[in-house]
C-alpha cells in the first residue's frame, strides 16, 4: 500500500508544526511516511494522568491489550462485559486514533466455561462464529483492523493444537475470517503471530497459510508480525520477511514490538536498543505494504515482561517515569530521515 497522499501531507503538516516546537509525536513522524505508530493499552490506565498524555499525544493507533480479549468480554457465557473495551474505543476515537481489534479466535485467555465446557467439534464452531459476530459486531466501522487469529503455529511451523484446530482443523482460520468479514466488512482482518519475523518454519507456515487463504478467496487482508525482540538480536531478515508477506498481496503490520534488555539496562544497552527500535522502523518504511508498527505497551513500568520474561525488563520506548528512552528519537529520526 502507496502511502495515501493525505496521511503524508497530514503527517508532514504535524511534523512541521511539531518540530517548530522543538518536538514530534512518534504519531506524527510515522505519519510523515504514511503509516500510523501504535502501542498497546491497558484501558484502566488511561485513569492515571501520564499514561493518558502520552497515549494522546504519542498514538495514531490502540490496541487494547486484554480488554478484547474472549475472558475478559464473555467471562460467564452469555455473560458480556464491553466497558473496558468501550472505554478504549472512545478513547482513540476522542484523539482520532484507529483501533486494532485484539484477538477474536486465540489459545488463550480464553473463558473457563469454554475450555471446560466439553462441547463438540460443532458446538465449538458455532460458538466461535457467535463470538465473533458479537463482538466484530459490536465494533463493526470502529475498528481499522482485527487480529482475526492469533498464534495459530507453534514454533516448529507446525499447526498449534488448540481447541479450534482439534475442532475443525485447519479450516478454522477460514471460517473465523469469514465470520468477521460477515460481521464488519470494512475491517482489515488479520493472521498474527510471532517468531515469524525471520526466516523459518514457522514463518514460512504463516506465508504457506496466507498463500492458500488468498487463493481460497478467504478474506484476509494483513499478517502481524508480533515482534517481541531481545536488544541486540533482532532478525537481520526482518525486510524480506516483510516484504515476501507483502508479495503475497496483503499488507503488513509489526503489532506487538517491544525489545527486552537483560536488567540493569545501562546506557550501551539503551543505545543498542535505540538502534533496533530504528531498524524495525526502517524496515517498515522499506515495505510499501508495511502499514505502521505498533509497540505492546508504552511505558516500562506496564510491561508484560518482567512477569514472563525473569530478567529482562525495560523493553519499551518510554521509562517508568514515561521519560522517553533513545530509543523514541531514534523511531523519529529513522521515520522521518530522507528517502523512503
Ligand atoms: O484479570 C486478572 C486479574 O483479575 C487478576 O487479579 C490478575 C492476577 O492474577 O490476573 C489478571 O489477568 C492477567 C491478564 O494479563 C490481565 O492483566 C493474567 O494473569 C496475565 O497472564 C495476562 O497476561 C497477558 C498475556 O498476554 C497473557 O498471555 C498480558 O497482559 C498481555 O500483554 C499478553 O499479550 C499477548 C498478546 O495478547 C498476544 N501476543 C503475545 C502477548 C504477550 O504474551
Amino acid at each position: 500500500m502507496a502511502p495515501r497522499i493525505a496521511t503524508v501531507v497530514l503527517g508532514l503538516a504535524a511534523l512541521t508544526s511539531a518540530g517548530e516546537a522543538g518536538e514530534v509525536s512518534l504519531g506524527a513522524a510515522a505519519a510523515a511516511s504514511g503509516r500510523y505508530f501504535g502501542a498497546a493499552l491497558d484501558p484502566d490506565a488511561l485513569d492515571e494522568k501520564l499514561y493518558r498524555n502520552l497515549a494522546a499525544a504519542e498514538l495514531t493507533s490502540v490496541t487494547p491489550e486484554n480488554a478484547m480479549k474472549w475472558e475478559e468480554v464473555e467471562p460467564a457465557r452469555g455473560e458480556f462485559h464491553w466497558d473496558e473495551a468501550d472505554a478504549l474505543v472512545a478513547f482513540a476515537h476522542a484523539h482520532g486514533q484507529k483501533v486494532r481489534g485484539h484477538t477474536l479466535v486465540w489459545h488463550s485467555q480464553l473463558p473457563p466455561w469454554l475450555t471446560q465446557g466439553q462441547f463438540s467439534p460443532r458446538e465449538l464452531r458455532d460458538l466461535m462464529v457467535a463470538h465473533i459476530a458479537a463482538e466484530a459486531g459490536r465494533y463493526k466501522g470502529a475498528i481499522y483492523a482485527w487480529d482475526v487469529v492469533n498464534e495459530p503455529f507453534t514454533e516448529d511451523g507446525s499447526w498449534r493444537k488448540s481447541i479450534w484446530y482439534e475442532a475443525m482443523g485447519p479450516g478454522y482460520v477460514a471460517i473465523a475470517l469469514r465470520a468477521a468479514h460477515a460481521a464488519d466488512p470494512d475491517a482489515k482482518l488479520y493472521v498474527n503471530d510471532y517468531g515469524v519475523e525471520t526466516d523459518g518454519p514457522k514463518m514460512r507456515a504463516l506465508h504457506d497459510l496466507v498463500a492458500q487463504l488468498k487463493r481460497d478467496g478467504v478474506p484476509i487482508d494483513g499478517v502481524g508480525l508480533q515482534s517481541h525482540f531481545v536488544v541486540g538480536s533482532t532478525p537481520a531478515d526482518l525486510p524480506a520477511v516483510m516484504a515476501k508477506f507483502a508479495s503475497l498481496g496483503v499488507d503488513v503490520a509489526v503489532t506487538e514490538l517491544d525489545l527486552r534488555i537483560r536488567l540493569p539496562a545501562g546506557k550501551p544497552s539503551l543505545l543498542t536498543q535505540a538502534d533496533d527500535y530504528a531498524f524495525v522502523v526502517r524496515a517498515c518504511r522499506a515495505t510499501p505494504r508495511c502499514v505502521g508498527v505498533t509497540t505492546w505497551g508504552i511505558t516500562d513500568d506496564r510491561s508484560w515482561i518482567p512477569s514472563f520474561f525473569s530478567g529482562y525488563g525495560a523493553a519499551l520506548p518510554f521509562d517508568e517515569a514515561g521519560k522517553p528512552k533513545p530509543a523514541v528519537a531514534a523511531m523519529i529520526e529513522a521515520w522521518t530521515a530522507p528517502g523512503r
